[in-house]
């Protein structure tokens, strides 16, 4: 039998930017269960919500006050439970995401153990004295600047991420009691399972030795991920909880390489799936418009599917909320059109894997045009433009870098219609709205039958059908016509049944050998074939079957 969320078609929404309800410039629950029916309509079975728990949002909600109650901006914990009702009398299930290697330094266990370093609190975190008022070692957040920060009484703690995010002591048994107890409780309340952030950090390395640099720099803190040790942790996470229950998981997981991908994403693995990273942009590519830039590209898609077809399963996606727009990141800006965004949307919606779309993306939504720092609201680009700054590189190479890849592209509100503010809000929206939405939004597009809009919901429906959905859950994965440049195409094969996905990744037409099958979807009008070849236009994507 096949698990469903290997059929499952994820959405992802961020929250904060997704419909404001009441006016606040807040994007809140009761917007999200305001648009199930555009959802159910646009063919997703699943949603994933970024953090909706209260939260002084210094990371937008990705540093948790209190685990078991939804934060006020976004509503009530009554607001969730009618979301949940709502979205089960559509089939759709909704994922939350589960924020546990730190939470925030405003949760009542932090501010205990703050207050009397002898409290049971205080061990559910990493504290550290030193002699010589330095820092305990030379480990660089994840955000930049050291893992550690000093409390008013000299103690230094552990943090990941930002200052604002202590992380918590696994090592701690009662801690992780904690933790499994409120996974448990928000598992009964009927959520289908959890988005699991940054889990790969949980095990730390407790010697915390000073790493070498060799340049005086800080020591990255990534590059001690995945940390030995950490199986113990994940296994019995997964025992105590999730395997109670019939739910899926997905985990970001930085740093599991080939070697420990089965323990995590594996046929037992501590979770269903792990996102694949491993061709998540093009950076370092000068002009993505060049073939060879898309073959490498294309040989990072394929290397990733070849692997994980025979060692378990990922989710796959263009973009996600600490991303930029997919269709700036993979595509030169004259070449950003109709044919080009579809073309991407077919090219990893049929891969080995669970397809995830972030809110936006299947509109065609784009990154904005920042003017200075201080137009972005993302703390990591703060941190790292005055880590620039204080090192005496140029901070303007950081904000070029944040332009182009940055985690607000993706964070600007949703663009609903062409009213005021996109339709997002009646009040003034906590983020600015990108200036393209009277030319991209989702009302214009929804009345356009050869909209972007109205492609995603073909696709959707494809990668669903009863007809076709165990090929792509259970079939295998094969690169075809690998040799011919800028042609990104594959097979799914289990069985009699064969489907094709022909995706032409350039400007240009080119001709191809013929495929057989019939053609079950195109982003072209035309089928054009010559003397057994396939004639694709430029940016055709076609999926066939036979
Ligand atoms: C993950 C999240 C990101 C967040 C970070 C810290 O990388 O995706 O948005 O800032 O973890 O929780
Ligand atoms: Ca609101």
């Amino acid at each position: 039998m096949t698990e469903w969320w290997k059929n499952a078609v994820v959405y992802q929404i961020y929250p904060k930017s997704f419909k404001d309800s009441n006016g606040d410039g807040i994007g809140d629950l009761d917007g999200i269960t305001e648009k199930l029916d555009y959802l159910n309509d646009l063919g997703v079975n699943v949603i994933w919500i970024n953090p909706i728990y209260c939260s002084p949002m210094a990371d937008n909600g990705y540093d948790i006050s209190d685990y078991y109650r939804v934060n006020p901006i976004f509503g009530c914990n009554e607001d969730m439970e009618r979301l949940l009702a709502e979205a089960g009398k559509r089939n759709i299930k909704i994922l939350l995401d589960l924020v546990v290697n730190h939470c925030s330094d405003e949760h009542p266990w932090f501010q205990k153990a703050v207050a009397d370093p002898d409290c049971e609190e205080a061990g559910y975190f990493y504290f550290k004295t030193t002699s010589d008022g330095k820092a305990p070692n030379n480990w660089r957040s994840n955000f930049g600047g050291s893992v550690w920060s000093q409390l008013p009484d000299q103690r230094w703690y552990y943090h990941t991420f930002s200052s604002k995010q202590p992380d918590l002591n696994w090592e701690n048994p009662k801690l992780r009691e904690k933790i499994y107890d409120m996974i448990n409780w928000w598992l009964d309340k009927g959520v289908a399972g959890f988005r699991i952030d940054a889990i790969t950090f949980i095990k730390k390395d407790l010697t915390f030795a000073s790493r070498e640099t060799g340049d005086g720099h800080l020591y990255p803190i990534e590059n001690l991920t995945d940390y030995p040790g950490i199986d113990a942790f994940l296994s019995e996470l997964k025992e105590k909880t999730f395997s109670r229950y019939d739910c899926m998981t997905v985990a970001e997981a930085p740093g599991v390489g080939e070697k420990t991908f089965r323990s995590y994403a594996g046929k037992d693995g501590f979770f269903s799936m792990i996102f694949d990273f491993n061709w998540e942009n093009m950076e370092g590519e000068t002009d993505k418009s060049d073939t060879a830039a898309v073959d490498r590209w294309k040989d990072k898609i394929f290397q990733s599917q070849k692997f994980t077809y025979k060692n378990g399963w990922s989710g796959v996606f263009l973009e996600n909320h600490d991303q930029s727009r997919c269709a700036n990141k993979f595509l030169e800006e004259k070449c950003r059109n109709y044919s080009s965004i579809t073309a991407l949307a077919v090219l990893y919606f049929f891969l080995y894997g669970t397809p995830f779309i972030y809110q936006g993306q299947e509109i065609g939504m784009r990154n904005a045009l920042w003017k200075n720092i201080d137009e972005m609201d993302d703390l990591r680009a703060k941190g790292m433009y005055y880590e620039a700054i204080e090192r005496n590189d140029d901070p303007d190479k950081v904000l070029k870098y944040f332009e182009e890849l940055g985690r607000d592209n993706a964070r600007t509100p949703m663009q609903w219609n062409d009213n005021a503010n996109a339709g997002f809000t009646e009040g003034t929206p906590w983020m600015k709205v990108n200036e393209n939405y009277p030319a991209i939004n989702v009302a214009e597009q929804e009345q356009n039958p050869s909209s972007i809009l109205s492609f995603y919901k073909k696709v959707t429906r494809l990668r669903r059908d009863p007809k076709y959905r165990e090929t792509f859950a259970e079939g295998s994965f094969s690169p075809l016509y690998e040799n011919i440049p800028a042609l990104i195409a594959y097979t799914r094969k289990r069985d009699v049944q064969t489907i094709t996905v022909i995706v032409n990744f350039k400007n240009e037409c080119q001709a191809i050998p013929s495929v057989n099958g019939k053609c079950i979807l195109n982003n072209n009008d035309s089928l054009l074939t010559k003397e057994n070849r396939l004639l694709l236009q430029p940016y055709q994507a076609i999926v066939f079957a036979d």
